[in-house]
């Protein structure tokens, strides 16, 4: 049997509808904060990463999934979004007309890690990214825009983590600082650690190995190494923070494990009990140096992304139960040749007029075609007859109430419009989203 590779996961049934149903809400979420969807290649040139996620990070030295093509191109496969998202702002100059851009993914990023709960080597990643701007309001847009969606779907268990690097000046202080810090003691660190210090410090503060070294717990904070321009821009986005109502805690120690970030860094967590060790649901910050570095013009970006996998299994844990469509309306069942003919145009029919319709293809009795209706959980069975079709009729049984009825071919849709006043499943995660945005203004 050929199966999955290692770290990689299928998705179907059930848990298939829930994630459908978490991207419409984020479809839905994006539009009213006028986001745009972008789709980029899920492969890309290898040296966009290696300049754009960073030289010395574990996922460029690591983790990236590296081909040559036919051509002898050396390409590697997403192992995040903001990267390329900086590339295609560039390539596409969405620059020119000097408007911030504000953009939103959804897809699978790869990354070759050692697969344990919540790490996988094929994940999706929702994420934004906001280009063109560096108002320390975008930080918290960008930070609350999750707390949000998290809230929409119904988690309560989340923790905000913020931090700041700092401006450029700020961050060269720290790097010195650290340097000096970890240089005598560099004995007792890993041999990455060992190779990190030398090229760039601030990685030895998210080294796997060495996480719970003393060494690492207490090392220089980033806060006390910020020029007044750097403090003052963090407090403005902590006020902005609290405008909007989001609790966080300012975490000295959080420094992300891309090479990009400056200023505001943060993450957010699942306390729910149960969580596995990689409790980060999401994180981002704030990268005002990528797009220059990829050859762009200035450019000042914030952005932020999620482990959609990890959101699903924290709904899980709390126990959320979202609103979603597990059901078919209308069932069709019939015996007979005709029968059969005209249950395929009477399909067709009803679910070009808005309704949810399924029918059996595997030739089975009226017993089986029942028990098929019942695992669909079919609200309406259509059993067809060749002696009501010739009146131009059909009987109709509510499968709830099990009560049966005759209905003109002619009045169905009314027939079903009155019975079944479902919306469709876009409507429903618009409404979802009203119904809790109306929960939370109350609230205000
Ligand atoms: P990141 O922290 O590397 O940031 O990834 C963001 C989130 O993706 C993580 O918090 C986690 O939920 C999820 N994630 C990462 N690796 C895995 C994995 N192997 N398996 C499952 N989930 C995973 C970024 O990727 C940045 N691009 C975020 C960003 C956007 N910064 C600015 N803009």
């Amino acid at each position: 049997m050929i199966t999955k590779p290692k770290g990689c996961n299928d998705l179907y049934g059930i848990e298939a509808k829930k994630w459908k149903y978490v991207d419409k809400v984020i479809d839905a979420l994006m539009e009213k904060y006028n986001y745009s969807y972008i789709r980029t290649p899920i492969f890309e040139s290898t040296e966009l990463f290696h300049r754009g996620v960073g030289e010395t990070t574990d996922i460029v030295t690591k983790e990236t999934y590296d081909f040559k093509d036919r051509s002898d191109r050396s390409l590697s496969l997403r192992p995040e979004g903001t990267a390329s998202i900086a590339r295609s702002y560039i390539e596409n100059k969405m620059y020119a007309n000097g408007d911030v851009v504000k953009v939103y993914y959804n897809g699978t990023m790869y990354r070759y890690e050692r697969p344990q709960a919540g790490r996988d080597r094929e994940f999706t990643q929702f994420g934004c990214e906001v280009l063109g701007t560096d108002d320390p309001m975008v930080d918290a847009e960008v930070i609350s825009m999750p707390v949000v969606l998290y809230k929409l779907l119904g988690l309560r268990e989340i923790k905000v983590r913020i931090n700041s690097l700092g401006d450029n000046e700020s961050r060269k202080n720290y790097r010195e600082a650290l340097y000096n810090y970890f240089e005598p003691h560099i004995g007792e660190l890993c041999e990455d650690c060992q190779e990190r210090l030398k090229k760039n410090p601030l990685r030895i503060l998210d080294c796997k190995v060495d996480k719970d070294n003393d060494l690492l717990k207490n090392a220089p904070k980033t806060i006390d190494y910020l020029n007044e321009d750097s403090k003052k821009r963090f407090e403005d986005v902590q006020a902005y923070l609290n405008e909007l109502d989001i609790d966080f805690e300012i975490d000295e120690r959080l420094v992300r494990g891309l090479d990009y970030y400056n200023h505001t860094v943060f993450e957010i967590d699942t306390l729910a009990e149960g969580f596995g060790s990689n409790n980060t649901l999401g994180g981002g910050g704030r990268y005002n140096g990528l797009v220059k570095e990829l050859g762009g013009p200035e450019t000042s970006c914030m952005g932020f992304a999620m482990g959609f996998g990890r959101v699903m299994e924290a709904l899980e844990i709390e126990g959320v139960e979202l609103p979603i469509k597990d059901d078919v309306e209308v069932f069709i069942m019939y015996v007979s040749e005709t029968e059969k003919m005209f249950a395929t145009s009477l399909t067709q029919y009803l679910r070009g007029n808005g309704f949810r319709v399924d029918t059996d293809y595997s030739g089975r009795g009226l017993k089986g075609q029942f028990k098929i209706a019942d695992r669909l959980k079919a609200k309406y069975l259509i059993i067809l007859n060749d002696e009501d079709l010739k009146n131009d009729m059909v009987r109709v049984k509510d499968n709830v109430k099990k009560s049966e009825e005759e209905v003109p071919v002619d009045y169905l849709i009314y027939y079903f419009d009155e019975h079944l006043q479902d919306e469709d499943e876009m409507d429903e995660a618009d409404k979802f989203l009203k119904e809790n945005e109306g929960e939370k203004n109350e609230e205000i």
